[in-house]
């Protein structure tokens, strides 16, 4: 594959903050943009060239995107495969669908681990309530039910903290085709690892983001991260051996568990840039988004490393109003907002990211500016 130079046309499947951020890269790079959402005038929709306002798995409207278009992406990985088989036919979809499969799917994705030879928790399928009794006898509480499909940001799963709260468990999720049990990883830290890979093979590595979640919706990311030089050292290779084995290309982002004694287990997967990857807009020799672009677009890529120490935190709907109260006072702050319109609480609106001489110094400076101090909203 040649390189997509620059006036060429980038479809994106998806209108959220991702897709705008990954359209904004694209853009500065010369690149035109047509974005694929149900909603007119989205956060990406705001910056791309053209809109389609269709459902994803629109056949018109994938007809009318691979028409446009020279090269597919996607910011969210509930695209129907199906729906898109015509862009990976056309020879678009440079990414493939394989990824896109694999990571809908829990059970689909922790085997691909395993045939990858990375560590997991140990699980297992569950089709019945009597499945999810047996399954927790033989995990051990706690543990964690899951739906395989379609949960993000802790939604579709249920904590198990002992064996009579498993059928519980399952009526909760019984409305999901397929559940999956997990055991529950005491983790220590939960860090991520974002590789970049292209056609032609180039492959790079972010530097490891240590990820703090409140009600299960991440909340702040600390590069880098403070954990050994062991365990920074083998999560790169795990993100590195995973990328290799399943031939990536574009991004994907690792979640991982770290245990107190330094065991790592992976989590799971994101065949996308990923919000503990935002960081790398204003701490990085590149950021995801311009990666992403270079890695599809089949550009040689950019040897991602730090330029200083930043803390990132998310700007919810309940943040919004501090966040305005505090700019007079954000001179090491750089404020990414995604204009998506209405601040509910608990809805993703944007992120800051907070630079300083060390991690401690980003830290205070964070805290300095109050806006995260009250009690964040449950997600609704
Ligand atoms: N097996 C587990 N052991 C420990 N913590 C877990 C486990 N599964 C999930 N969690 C916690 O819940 C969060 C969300 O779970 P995850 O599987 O990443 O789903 P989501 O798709 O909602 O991000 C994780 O980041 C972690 O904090
Ligand atoms: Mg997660």
């Amino acid at each position: 594959m040649t390189v997509i130079q620059p006036g060429a046309t980038i479809g994106i499947l998806g209108g959220g903050q991702l897709g705008r951020m990954i359209a904004l890269a694209a853009r500065e790079m010369g690149y035109r943009i047509v974005v694929l959402e149900p909603k007119a005038n989205s956060s990406a929709g705001q910056i791309a060239d053209e809109e389609i306002i269709a459902p994803y798995d629109d056949a018109e409207a994938i007809a009318a995107l691979n028409a446009k278009c020279d090269v597919v992406t996607f910011e969210f990985e509930n695209v129907d495969a199906v729906a898109a088989r015509p862009l990976e036919e056309a020879g678009k979809l440079v990414q493939g669908t394989d990824l896109l499969k694999t990571t809908q799917h829990r059970l689909r994705e922790k085997e691909a681990l395993e045939a990858a030879g990375l560590p997991v928790a140990k699980y297992q399928a569950v089709r019945t309530e009597a499945e999810a009794e047996q399954a927790v006898k033989a995990l051990g509480a706690p543990s964690v039910l899951k739906t395989c499909r379609g949960g993000y940001d802790g939604k579709g799963q249920v904590v198990i903290e002992g064996e009579r709260e498993a059928a519980e468990a399952f009526k909760q999720l019984q409305h999901a085709e397929e559940l999956v049990m997990e055991q529950w990883i005491p983790f220590h830290k939960e860090v991520s690892v974002i590789v970049s890979r292209t056609p032609t093979g180039e492959m790079t590595v972010f530097p490891v983001a240590e990820n703090d979640h409140q009600n299960n919706i991440l909340h702040q990311t600390f590069v880098p991260a403070r954990v050994s030089p062991l365990v920074h050292e083998r999560a790169v290779q795990l993100a590195q051996k995973l990328a290799r084995h399943i031939q990536l290309v574009g991004t994907l982002a690792v979640e991982m568990f770290v245990t107190e004694n330094e065991e790592i287990y992976v989590n799971e997967l994101a065949p996308r840039p990923h919000n503990s990857g935002h960081y790398s807009l204003d701490a990085c020799t590149v950021s995801q988004f311009t990666q992403h672009i270079r890695s599809i677009c089949n550009w040689p890529l950019i040897e991602p490393e730090m330029t200083r120490p930043v803390v990132m935190t998310n700007v919810l709907g309940e943040h919004v109003q501090p966040l305005n109260e505090q700019l007079p006072r954000l001179s090491s702050a750089f404020v990414h907002l995604y204009d998506k319109g209405e601040a509910r609480p608990g809805r993703k609106m944007g992120h800051v990211n907070v630079i300083g001489a060390s991690i401690e110094e980003a830290i205070q400076e964070t805290e300095r500016l109050t806006v995260w101090d009250a009690p964040t909203t449950i997600n609704g």
